[in-house]
């Protein structure tokens, strides 16, 4: 039986899909009670390129992660990236009517759907309007306008859009495997809420989840996300660079990578060597881990340098404090974070997913920083519902207004 209480969360990656379900406990919060992870096949590139196969895909997770929790998942928060993607600040002003009554909800509501109409080709769809700050007759940066007196109330908001098809196809695909989808949430905002410390989104950090088929990335600062893209580029091109330097099969190199590659091939001692299954008459021969290494911190080199192009394009390359956090599979590279403070000069990390409990040793991963991170996003959908659980008192008008940006997208003319 599918409880209330439960949800949850497929993560359709580029090399696999990852379905987890937690459970919400008055005791520990969101507890991970299910995992079920499953190679994918039919996605490339962080989008769907063959239908049948990505169905099955999803439906062997969902199957994995409903034996493993022994209930049935019928709907899911779905995660979605691809090159497709884009993001625009958009700004938006409303007036209140009446001196005599504070600005209510319904206020705020307008004002986001003021920000929400934005012209956008009959081709793309908008899948979250999120206010970053509000501003109340010029009072800057007012992080919750409900309650305050004022006669003009603007707001500041990030919008993200995606193709129509792109998302049509995997809400298909999803569909298909038997499961309804709740809300279609941008991998990088659901890998944010899984790795990223709220210290580092005030002060200013760009997150990039480096996995098998795409890069996303977001920024943020003053406590809130400014920008959102998806490069690329990849793991999967890391191990396409090692099959053209090795001359050897992508299975036998991709395994290679995984267990040989690092990022700075100066720590690598120059002797050592690694034997592989290659092409040609030999089938097997032994290859130097120093070249493996300097294959990969030359794609990884690459790679850096256009997260630092698409945070300069949009002016925010030595404003953000705290740096760079890397997550998704590839950052399991050793030595990634030292090559990319040496590139970037800023600080960085590695991001492993963490703050919920039931975490099995397997999820404390890079790599599933954005199943884990779209469980926590119910969290913030469900706030009231937490709050019950907790008896808290009632939060500020955020959860709410959260809970209304999804609206938008249906408001808006196809
Ligand atoms: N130890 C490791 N060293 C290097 N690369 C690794 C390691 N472990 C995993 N990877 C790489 O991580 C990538 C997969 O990452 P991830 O699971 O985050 O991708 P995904 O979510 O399926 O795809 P995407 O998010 O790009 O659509 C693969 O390219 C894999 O080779
Ligand atoms: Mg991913």
């Amino acid at each position: 039986m599918y409880r209330n209480s439960n949800f949850a969360a497929i993560d359709v990656g580029s090399t696999k899909v990852c379905t987890l379900v937690g459970e919400l406990t008055p005791a520990e919060g969101m507890r991970i009670v299910g995992v079920g992870i499953a190679p994918t096949v039919g996605m490339n590139k962080g989008v769907v390129d063959n239908i049948q196969q990505a169905t099955e895909s999803i439906l062997s997770s969902v199957e994995k992660a409903e034996r493993s929790s022994g209930t049935r998942i019928v709907s899911a928060r779905v995660s979605i990236s691809g090159g497709h993607i884009g993001s625009m600040i958009n700004r938006a002003v409303v007036a209140i009517p009446g001196r005599t009554r504070p600005i209510g909800p319904e206020d705020v509501a307008r004002v986001l759907e003021a920000a929400a109409a934005v012209s956008i080709p009959s081709d793309r769809q908008v899948l979250h309007v999120i206010p970053r700050y509000f501003v109340v007759d010029g009072q800057e940066h007012v992080s919750d306008p409900v309650g305050m007196y004022g006669q003009r109330l603007d707001v500041e908001t990030l919008i993200v859009t995606g193709a129509v098809s792109a998302i049509q196809n995997l809400t298909k695909c999803v569909e298909g495997a038997g499961v309804q989808v709740e809300e279609l949430v941008l991998s990088s905002f659901a890998s944010a809420e899984a790795v990223l410390e709220d210290e580092e989104k005030r002060q200013g950090v760009v997150l990039a989840d480096v996995g098998g088929g795409t890069t996303d990335v977001s920024v943020f600062a003053d406590g809130s996300v400014l920008h959102a893209a998806v490069l690329q580029v990849s793991g999967f091109h890391l191990t396409h660079d090692l099959v053209a330097g090795l001359r050897a099969p992508f299975a036998a190199v991709e395994e290679a990578k995984t267990l040989y590659a690092h990022a700075i091939p100066s720590t690598v001692d120059s002797e050592e060597l690694v034997e592989i299954d290659t092409f040609g008459s030999d089938r097997r021969k032994s290859v130097s881990r120093r070249r493996l290494a300097e294959i990969t911190q030359a794609r990884l080199e690459e790679m850096l340098e256009m997260v630092y192009m698409d945070i300069r394009r949009i002016g925010f390359d030595d404003t953000l404090a705290a740096g760079l956090v890397l997550t998704g599979g590839t950052a399991n590279l050793p030595g990634l974070d030292t090559l990319a403070e040496q590139v970037l000069r800023m600080p960085a990390r590695i991001g492993v997913p963490h703050g919920l409990s039931g975490l099995s040793d397997i999820l404390a991963n890079p790599a599933y920083a954005t199943g884990v991170g779209l469980l926590h996003w119910v969290l913030r959908d469900h706030e009231p519902d937490r709050r019950r659980v907790r008896e808290k008192a009632p939060g500020s008008a955020w959860e709410w207004l959260r809970t209304i940006g999804r609206w938008f997208k249906f408001l808006l003319p196809q």
